[in-house]
């Protein structure tokens, strides 16, 4: 049979985040954005796929489905609903989460801030708040002091420069605003040194309680691979520049500890390595302006892109974790690769795509050690609802029903096997 077999210590799973996926929480700060109407088509964040009460039933899809890892997030407003509250039955719940999933050997890796936050630190100001960097410490402090002993992985920021651009220049992400470059600036720099602080606390708490396991932190970022979009100096000033103010400053303050202007300079908590692996999450490639517009190149037909309007290249997720190899010599886990395909068209030839450039990596001996596919299931994509579907499984809204799609299965057989079939209809229905 044709194909190609994947290492073993390649662990292969899926990935979450609880604002997509939860439902329920009032708390949360998406729920007072979704009452503004600033969600999809006036939807809810409240409703999720109702995961808050289906986990166990959602781990044994994944366990059925033969995942060795799961990234997920803890919801900030679940553990603290208001400022210094402690919810112990938000604890409970998570407590009793990790624990099914160690219970199937399905091993976790739990970000800190996917994204979202409770609507009292929003009020507060936010990233941009004096206390940020603190309040923030003090939620991750108390997860990893009750977790801490069921998650030796964890992420601490998601995709800092994401976030960052879409609540404070598109607008997108409450508080909603536009173009603001001071806060965009502040926000990120507070961003980096809460990872700091978390990378230094996370392996400080695990060790003192003596909780089992290699403790690993890592930061999770959005890297697209960037071209310019003609040949020429500008387009190439324009990718340099968008480069560095959506990549690099990231990286450097939060592998390196550095900040690069205009956030600051010099190592303000010292030199040192603060990550034990770069978490990537890719999805497509983007063109630059000589302007440092980002964009999709125009040509692109319907076969090449997802359903919303993303490139599929598979040989940029090759080309981003190349990159940071070459730069960082950390271990890499791919934290976040999908795609909106509700027709389930393309999803398997994406799977398959993407894992053989994780293959041909590997075999250049860059330690590429996780595979997360975004996502477990149908979900919350933020500001555009619940119209994009990436999930493996696919959520009935009306019922919540859960079911595997054919995608689904396809990843299972290689999550199962190691085994990678060129063909990507063989055997689908075992
Ligand atoms: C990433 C986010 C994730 C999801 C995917 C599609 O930027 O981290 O939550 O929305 O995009």
């Amino acid at each position: 049979m044709k194909g190609f077999t994947l290492p073993g210590d390649l662990l292969l799973g899926s990935a979450t985040a609880a604002t997509q996926i939860e439902g329920g929480d009032e708390y949360v700060n998406w729920y007072a954005w979704s009452l503004q109407g600033k969600v999809g088509k006036g939807e809810s964040s409240l409703t999720g796929a109702d995961h808050w009460n289906r986990f166990r039933e959602d781990i044994g899809l994944m366990a059925g489905m033969g995942h060795q890892c799961y990234r997920m997030s803890i919801e900030w407003s679940r553990i603290e609903p208001q400022r210094g509250r402690w919810s112990a039955e938000g604890i409970a719940r998570y407590r009793e989460e990790l624990s099914l999933l160690r219970e199937k050997n399905i091993l976790p890796l739990v970000t800190l801030h996917h994204f979202s936050c409770p609507q009292w630190f929003q009020e507060r100001g936010g990233w941009t708040s004096k206390g940020a960097v603190e309040d923030f410490l003090n939620f991750s402090r108390k997860a990893v002091e009750s977790l801490g002993d069921l998650v030796n992985e964890w992420c601490t920021i998601n995709e800092p420069n994401v976030f960052a651009n879409d609540t404070y220049m598109d607008g997108k992400y409450p508080p909603g605003r536009r173009n603001d470059l001071a806060s965009y600036f502040r926000a990120s720099r507070n961003l980096i040194l809460a990872h700091l602080d978390c990378y230094e606390m996370i392996h400080r708490v695990r060790k003192e309680r003596g909780f089992p396991g290699e403790t690993r932190v890592g930061m999770v970022h959005h890297l697209a691979w960037f071209e310019s979009s003609r040949p020429g100096i500008r387009p190439r000033l324009g990718k340099a520049l968008v480069t560095r103010l959506f990549q690099t400053l990231y990286f450097e303050g939060m592998v390196k500890g550095r900040l690069m202007l205009p956030l600051g300079l010099g190592h303000p908590r010292g030199k040192g390595i603060f990550c034990d692996f770069i978490g990537v999450n890719y999805y497509s490639r983007h063109l630059i302006s000589r302007f440092g517009d980002i964009f999709f190149d125009p040509a692109l037909n319907e076969e090449e892109t997802t359903d919303l309007g993303w490139e599929i290249f598979p040989e940029g997720l090759g080309n981003v974790v190349r990159a940071c190899w070459n730069r960082y010599k950390l271990p890499v886990y791919i934290t976040e690769n999908g795609l909106a395909d509700e027709s389930d068209g393309k999803r398997a030839t994406f799977i398959r795509d993407h894992l053989r450039q994780l293959k041909e990596l590997r075999d250049e001996g860059i330690p590429v050690m996780r595979y997360y596919h975004w996502s477990l299931m149908d979900n919350l994509e933020w500001n555009d609802g619940y119209g994009p579907k990436f999930g493996l499984v696919e959520i009935d809204y009306s019922t919540m029903e859960r079911k595997i799609r054919p995608s689904g299965r396809y990843y299972a057989q290689i999550c199962k096997s190691h085994f990678v079939k060129e063909d990507t209809h063989a055997d689908i229905e075992n």
